[in-house]
């Protein structure tokens, strides 16, 4: 039997502050609402709905590619219940398990969604609702319990009495498992008879008891799970709690980490093991960074591919591929399209794009290369630059294999040095250079004999 997640993510998100919707704010790199819908899949959901309102095609672009992600809107925000019931057509006659979740709690584990939705389904549940005791209970819907201890219903803080605020301090998550079936049948039942005139999807809890179907709770002992991120400086914290978890994972898994409170790690790189991570290192998107690799400090990659044995010191890299034995750093800058074969070396103040550099081959200090197909065993002099834009187009560079480029050479592309060729530092070089070839292009020097003492003289003669 399948299972469907529907995820509530239409709310305004107020206290954010912001232009944007507040389930599309990041965490770690990946927006909010990414983290539950993260969760239900590896909790084994098969399809989720998102209910989006607020700033509804910024959070239909989050799934933008995921076929198992469908977005319903809920054009008025008249309370979960409502929301539910707006996503009741796409549900259709489904009766299988259907967890819902919030798109604002990324904290949320799969297991836990998992343990949910298979206490559910296993006792033919008509609800089962994931309950915490969090120290302040403050805000939140409490479980009643009759003498039993069977869930009886929820009450929204709200609604409570000033003894059950008190006195009830098991809260409801907001997370549930409902029987598909059972749900879309019962849910027009709900009505708006309380302290905020909204549809309570709560309400249910009460609705199955007095038809005799049968209501659980599952009590979680972590209620940090359950934190939901309404501000920015609860985004901090669910980020903090995040980070720990991460790093926590990788540390187990044989990565060094000097500072683990500065390392930022998204969610599906990968490290190898014997990896350190040094401080203010951020690693987002899909990079993986293989084993014996020195990576930071003050590093940032998104979608880098790092290999074995590499060195990545204080580098801003986006869309990179690095093979094995690299050295990039301190201070390069490595755009997309970048492809380091092995062995190479890129210095300091280097920047790179859409470009190659072969087996080898070393751009060590103050360089622009781009748009260039560069050999193996190349040397690049200081403060060389690919002139690869002419206002207009873009054009390309091709380099050799054991090309040495002199210090301050400027190639202006479209242009193509051959194997093995020289070009002399200051050169210009304009036009392609056959292989094994010296190409100069520099004024002659000027030398006249004893001209600074003359001038050291007279200067000291006016004084
Ligand atoms: C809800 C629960 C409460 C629980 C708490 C846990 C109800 C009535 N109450 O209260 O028992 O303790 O969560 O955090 O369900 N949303 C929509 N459309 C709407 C209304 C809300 O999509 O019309 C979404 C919001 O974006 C949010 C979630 O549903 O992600 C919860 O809504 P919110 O209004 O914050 O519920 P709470 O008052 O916190
Ligand atoms: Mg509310």
């Amino acid at each position: 039997m399948p299972i469907n997640a529907i995820v509530l993510a239409a709310g305004e998100g107020t206290r954010m502050k912001s232009a944007h919707p507040k389930v599309v704010h990041k965490l770690l790199g990946k927006p909010l609402v990414w983290w539950t819908v993260d969760a239900a899949r590896k909790a084994g959901v098969d399809r989720i709905i998102v209910v989006v309102g607020n700033g509804a095609d910024e959070v239909r672009a989050v799934f933008a590619d995921d076929a198992d992600v469908e977005c319903v809107e809920q054009t008025e925000r008249l309370g979960t219940g409502h929301a539910v019931r707006c996503v009741r057509d796409a549900i259709g006659r489904f009766d299988g398990p259907t967890a819902i979740l919030y798109g604002d709690t990324p904290l949320v584990r799969p297991e836990t969604i998992a343990a949910l939705i298979d206490e559910t389904r296993t006792n033919h549940y008509a609800c089962t609702v994931l309950t915490m005791c969090p120290p302040d209970p403050t805000g939140y819907g409490r479980i009643r319990r009759d003498a039993n201890g069977a869930v009886e219903a929820i009450v929204e803080h709200k609604d409570c009495t000033p003894e059950e605020q008190a006195t009830l301090t098991e809260c409801n998550s907001g997370m549930y498992c409902f029987c598909g079936g059972r749900l879309t049948a019962n849910i027009d039942k709900i009505g708006t008879n309380n302290a905020q005139g909204e549809y309570y999807l709560t309400d249910m809890v009460e609705i199955y008891r007095s038809m005799g179907e049968p209501v659980s709770a599952l009590c979680s002992d972590d209620y940090a799970e359950m934190l939901g991120v309404n501000s920015r400086a609860q985004l901090a914290t669910a980020t903090k709690i995040m980070q720990e978890r991460i790093n926590n994972r990788l540390m187990d898994n044989g990565v060094t980490m000097l500072d683990p409170n500065q390392v930022w790690v998204g969610p599906e790189v990968q490290v190898g093991r014997d990896t350190e991570l040094l401080p203010q290192t951020m690693l987002w998107g899909n990079t993986t960074i293989g084993e014996d690799c020195n990576v930071g400090p003050n590093t940032r990659l998104t979608n880098v591919q790092v290999a074995d044995g590499c060195s990545v010191e204080e580098t801003v890299g986006y869309d990179t591929v690095i093979e094995h034995g690299v050295t990039v750093g301190p201070r390069a800058y490595l755009r997309p399209g970048t492809h380091l074969l092995a062995g190479a070396h890129v210095g300091t103040h280097v920047e790179i794009k859409n470009s190659t550099i072969g087996e080898g081959s070393k751009v060590p200090h103050l360089s622009y290369i781009g748009d260039t197909t560069m050999g193996s065993g190349v040397n690049i002099g200081a403060g060389s630059i690919t002139c690869n834009y002419d206002g207009k187009h873009k054009s390309p560079t091709v380099i050799g294999n054991d090309v040495f480029i002199g210090s301050d050479t400027m190639m202006v592309a479209p242009v193509t040095i051959g194997d093995g060729a020289l070009v002399g530092a200051s050169s210009c070089i304009t036009s392609d250079v056959p292989a094994d070839a010296l190409a100069l292009e520099r004024s002659k020097q000027q030398v006249i004999k004893g001209w600074a003492a003359a001038r050291r003289k007279r200067m000291q003669e006016e004084e």
